[in-house]
């Protein structure tokens, strides 16, 4: 009997994750299927216990996207320390009645920068933009790798400020350096070695007001969107900074699922590969 997963989201149709998780499958010899299910808003718990229930194997796991990782992390009866830390669920794990919540985006972005990129946040003064949920998926990754610095910034002060206190008393992260919050008009005069835009203002190309100081000489520049040039991009470039997209996260965060789930870590680049060759 094929091994069952699933991709819970809301849209869902233009999802790289079938593609990706089917190539893993193919690369591993692996036998599963992973498709993509639309659940509606209010739907998110009825479409999980419906694909649990039904279908010819058995149902092993699921990602889970926009809008319902919070309602993820609520629906786990079981939860990784980085999905407690994290607030939020991207990957289930069925096994035998419990439901496992893990997060694997901020381990994705963390292989991303640095097997993929070069970019290691070890020593590095990191720049945070975006205290919303993609922000606080990754603040404790980045900190485990010990950067010289991590800095929140955001648009709603507050929020970046809150975030930063939240992380910096987190009990058992033995990190030396805590993370500092501030608005935008904080970054005045300060340079980075990585600034991360985790905002979503790259959906709609809003341009964020970063003094152009924040990338330092041979800054790196991520932008976790991926498939489009976003202004921050485009404000990167023009500051020298070298540029990513979220593609590279996207494919890792998919192979430290597969790896949660198969135990078999997939090879990524012949993935990315393929996926950058594709668009
Ligand atoms: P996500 O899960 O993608 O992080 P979210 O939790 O709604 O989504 O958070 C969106 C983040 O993008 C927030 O940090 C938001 O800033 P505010 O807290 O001030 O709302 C930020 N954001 C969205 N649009 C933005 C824009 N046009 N300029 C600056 N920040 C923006």
């Amino acid at each position: 009997m094929t091994d069952r997963y699933a991709l819970f989201g809301n849209p869902v149709g233009h999802s790289k994750s079938p593609r990706i998780h089917t190539l893993f499958a193919k690369q591993t010899g692996q036998d599963l299927s992973y498709e993509a299910i639309l659940a509606p808003d209010d739907g998110f718990a009825a479409a999980v216990t419906a694909f649990v229930a039904n279908g010819k194997g058995p149902a092993r796991g699921a990602n889970v996207t926009v809008p319902f990782k919070e309602e993820a992390f609520r629906l786990a009866t079981k939860l990784t320390s980085r999905a407690e830390a994290a607030g939020a669920v991207n990957t289930l794990s069925f096994d035998a009645g419990a439901v496992i919540g893990d997060n694997t985006d901020g381990a994705g972005l963390v292989r991303d920068l640095k097997t993929n990129l070069g970019c290691d946040p070890a020593g590095r003064r990191i720049l945070l933009l975006g205290a919303g949920g993609a922000a606080r998926g990754v603040i404790l990754p980045l900190l485990l790798e010990n950067p010289a610095e991590l800095l929140i910034a955001n648009r709603t002060e507050e929020t970046a400020a809150r975030l930063a206190l939240e992380f910096g008393r987190l009990p058992g992260c033995a990190v030396a350096v805590k993370p500092d919050g501030t608005g935008f008009p904080g970054l005045a005069g300060r340079s980075f070695d990585l600034v991360i835009n985790a905002t979503s203002a790259g959906l709609d190309n809003a341009v964020l007001p970063l003094p152009t100081s924040v990338f330092a000489p041979r800054c790196v520049a991520y932008e976790m969107v991926y498939g489009r040039e976003t202004a921050f991009m485009a404000q990167a470039r023009t500051a020298g900074a070298r540029v990513a997209d979220g593609l590279g996260m996207l494919v890792e965060q998919a192979a430290e699922a597969f790896f949660v789930w198969r135990g078999v870590r997939p090879h990524t680049a012949p993935v990315l590969a393929a996926l950058k060759s594709a668009s």
